[in-house]
């Protein structure tokens, strides 16, 4: 079954990302497929995982101010998304 595991405080700096990639490391050891979306716009927790922000020409910016699909920048459509 599919779980949504939100973490998110109004306080700066009281672990949200640290809890964020850690709990998402141990779930994918432990055999979980993990989907991390890093809302934040500090983007710290992609670069915790070791993905350079800048590096990225589609992020869940585009998805948010502009309304573009996954579907839109792959090319196919998932029958999940309807
Ligand atoms: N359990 C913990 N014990 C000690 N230090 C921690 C713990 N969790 C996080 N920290 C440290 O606290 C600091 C803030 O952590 P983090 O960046 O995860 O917070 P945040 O809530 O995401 O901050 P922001 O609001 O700026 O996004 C970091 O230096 C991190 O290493
Ligand atoms: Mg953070």
């Amino acid at each position: 079954m599919t779980k949504v595991i939100a973490v998110c405080n109004q306080k700066g700096g009281v672990g949200k990302t640290t809890t964020a990639v850690n709990l998402s490391a141990y779930l994918s050891q432990m055999g979980r497929r993990v989907l991390f979306i890093d809302l934040d716009p500090q983007a710290n927790g992609t670069t915790g995982l070791g993905i350079n922000p800048n590096s990225l020409n589609k992020t869940v910016y585009h998805l948010l101010a502009y309304n573009i699909l996954p579907y839109h920048w792959f090319g196919y459509k998932s029958q999940q998304l309807k």
